[in-house]
């Protein structure tokens, strides 16, 4: 089972106070050190459309790279990928999503023209054998009212593959899927894309996403992202709360026998860090659970 954390991306993109860039650089070698096999770093994104994120550079040049472990950047068109090359990045994520009105306000084109743009990208990507990951947003409902069926879904996430993405990864961007809609979509997907190469990106805004994790593991789903503290949102999706706390899938899995590879106590030893850098608690249940036990344990010395 892989665990792909996106903390440092989905959840400082969405953050009221800017994080200086050398804490989300120790944030994220505190996540290296986990056991974590693939850390999102950062987004080569226009900066005013994510300022947060505007010391992409800096932080990509900054981490401690640890053999073995990847480290995606997201790319939105060919400037971004020349930007993430630039600084020496070998694997990246390009996203779109399912619905229209979403993918307008969130990369101002169309599905389509999104597809055109990633088409150039992931074949450069290619030829330069940089790892690329594609994410369909949306996947379960629209923050803008517009529908959205799992067939939509599955055509994206088929075009983004068949442009030679390695890995997709299925997001239910404002948090509304439940697990009955997840066991009906993983075999629609897994007709088309090999189990293997999906993922799945759940946030957490209504609760559900442990459970929709679960529906998908059951039907064979073996990545899943989580992001530290249950840090994260996307400033293009009005309501959009955090991922799912990595904590908390670890803490599922670990429990279910379920082999991750990862040491939960490395990756709360990172929330703690980076809880200093913003402004508000972090809102994953496990993350809270081990910080109370620590504290009961210290007040009864
Ligand atoms: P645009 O305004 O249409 O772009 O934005 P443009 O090509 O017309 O360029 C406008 C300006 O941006 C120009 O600068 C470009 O140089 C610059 P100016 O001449 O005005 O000074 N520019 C760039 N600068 C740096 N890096 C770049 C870049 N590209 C253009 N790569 C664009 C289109 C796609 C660029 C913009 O809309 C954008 O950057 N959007 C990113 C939005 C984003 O990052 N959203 C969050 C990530 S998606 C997400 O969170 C969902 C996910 O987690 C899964 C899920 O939850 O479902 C992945
Ligand atoms: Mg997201």
């Amino acid at each position: 089972m892989t665990v792909v954390e996106v903390g440092a991306r989905d959840g400082l993109q969405n953050e009221r106070r800017s994080v200086p860039a050398a804490e989300k650089i120790a944030f994220i070698d505190l996540l290296s050190r986990s056991g974590l096999r693939c850390i999102e770093v950062t987004s080569f994104v226009s900066p005013k459309a994510i300022p947060q994120l505007a010391d992409a550079q800096e932080v990509f040049a900054g981490i401690t790279k640890v053999p073995g472990v990847r480290y995606p950047v997201l790319v939105p068109n060919a400037k971004g990928y020349e930007r993430a090359r630039a600084c020496g990045a070998d694997a990246i994520a390009v996203f779109t999503a399912a619905s229209e009105a979403f993918t307008q306000r969130n990369i101002n084109m169309s599905v389509e023209k999104s597809i055109a743009v990633f088409s150039a990208v992931v074949e450069r990507a290619k030829r330069d054998g940089v790892w690329v990951r594609g994410y369909v947003s949306t996947a379960f409902g629209s923050p803008f009212g517009d529908a959205v069926t799992p067939e939509m879904v599955r055509d994206v996430c088929v075009r983004l593959f068949t442009l030679g993405c390695d890995e997709i990864s299925v997001g239910d961007t404002i948090g509304v899927g439940v697990p009955t809609q997840v066991e009906a979509m993983v075999p629609l997907l897994a007709r088309e894309i090999p189990l293997e190469r999906l993922a799945f990106h759940f946030h957490d805004t209504r609760g559900t996403a442990l459970a929709n994790i679960y529906a998908a593991l059951q039907a064979g789903v073996a990545i899943f992202d989580a992001s530290a503290g249950g840090l994260g949102g996307c400033p293009y999706a009005p309501g959009a709360t955090g991922n799912v706390g990595t904590e908390d899938v670890l803490y599922m899995l670990e429990r279910m026998g379920v082999e991750t590879g990862v040491d939960v106590d490395a990756v709360r030893a990172a929330s703690r860090a980076i809880r200093s850098s913003i402004d508000h608690e972090l809102t994953s249940k496990a993350f809270q659970a081990m910080e109370a036990a620590q504290a009961r344990e210290t007040a009864s010395r």
